[in-house]
């Protein structure tokens, strides 16, 4: 689509194309190829994921059996791992030669519904401190035993230190990443393979243990991550237009089905102040004089479920649209 973001229908996500192609420039810089498998669920883009391809990344991460079958169709297949346990793995089977595909797995059950699948290649989930999936690593040598009995490929382990890389201070996480992966390679001792995959993007320049990072929001950001000081800008936001203006506030016509709101209300750009988020509207309060069609923007606080509430991002250059990509791995 072409034209200026005067002719888009808002709420819109909007790219700044330039933001985000520094940002996988300046990731590729520091984690160059095989280094950093890339997460894409923080964007569910293949247009977005072909960019991260051009800038030297071959393997990929996924969260979902959706995105994983979406990046196979649309040729991104090579190395992709679904960082996620699945209890039926049909439809990742039948992706064959489409894809080379890898599933963490955490316990019997998940191993055997992973052989039962047909799935061939497994890493070996390990909590390394963060409660969610991941099996404790005094498990993982007998669960890598137990997936290779049933005929799987174990190639390593992963272990996401996810109740670290959004702690504001640096030393916290250097120091908490160090005794998180302290846990991942003791449990890849006892299972062997090639991978190491860990890390996020806060983590991204102090996870020197994983062999390579699964950061994602660094090519897009939010607020959350925007506070850590990493070398990222701010590339994606939510344009709205004013819908009406009063003496004490203004209202915008986007709201919490436009903005993932987990990590709290989302930010605007020109000093105006977030009010109230309600489901279609967010009312706020004016920095200046603001009157009805105008156009505000606003920085998520998350970027993940943001951008899985919208079907299309649009890559802007100042004020001009100058392409449109399908937000195309959303659903299961
Ligand atoms: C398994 C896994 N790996 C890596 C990440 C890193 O993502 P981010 O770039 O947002 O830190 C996530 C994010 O939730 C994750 O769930």
């Amino acid at each position: 689509m072409a034209g200026t973001v005067h002719d888009l229908t808002t709420p819109a996500l909007i790219v700044d194309a330039e933001a985000l192609q520094r940002n996988l420039a300046e990731m590729a810089r520091a984690l160059p190829g095989a280094r950093l498998r890339p997460h894409v669920k923080a964007h569910k883009c293949t247009a977005l994921a072909k960019r991260q391809l051009e800038a030297g990344h071959r393997s990929f991460t996924c969260a979902t059996v959706r995105e994983m079958e979406g990046m196979a169709a649309a040729g991104l297949g090579e190395d992709l791992l679904l960082a996620n346990e699945v209890l039926d793995g049909s439809r990742l089977a039948a992706l064959g030669d489409l894809a080379r595909v890898t599933v963490a797995v955490d316990s019997p059950e998940t191993i055997e519904a992973a052989a039962a699948s047909g799935i061939r290649e497994v890493v070996i989930d390990v909590n390394v401190g963060m409660p969610r999936c991941g099996c404790s690593p005094d498990d993982a040598g007998r669960l890598a035993d137990l997936a290779r009995s049933r005929g799987l490929e174990v190639r390593g382990v992963m272990g996401y230190e996810g109740h670290v890389v959004g702690l504001p201070d640096r030393g916290a996480r250097e120091q908490m990443t160090e005794d998180a992966m302290k846990l991942l390679l003791r449990a890849h001792a006892d299972v062997g393979g090639d991978l190491v995959s860990a890390g996020g993007t806060g983590t991204f320049d102090i996870n020197t243990w994983a062999t390579e990072i699964q950061a994602g929001s660094y090519a897009l950001m939010d607020t959350a991550y925007g506070e850590l000081g990493l070398p990222f800008r701010q590339a994606v936001f939510v344009l709205a237009a004013v819908i009406h203006v009063s003496p004490t506030h203004a209202v915008a016509n986007a709201g919490l089905k436009a903005f993932g709101m987990d990590h709290g209300n989302p930010a605007m750009e020109g000093g105006h102040q977030v009010f109230i988020v309600s489901d279609e509207h967010v009312t706020f309060v004016p920095s200046g004089s603001v009157k009805v069609g105008d156009l505000v923007r606003f920085v998520p606080a998350h970027v993940d479920p943001t951008v899985a509430y919208h079907e299309r991002m649009h890559l802007v250059d100042g004020e001009d649209v100058i392409d449109t990509w399908p937000v195309d791995l959303r659903g299961w």
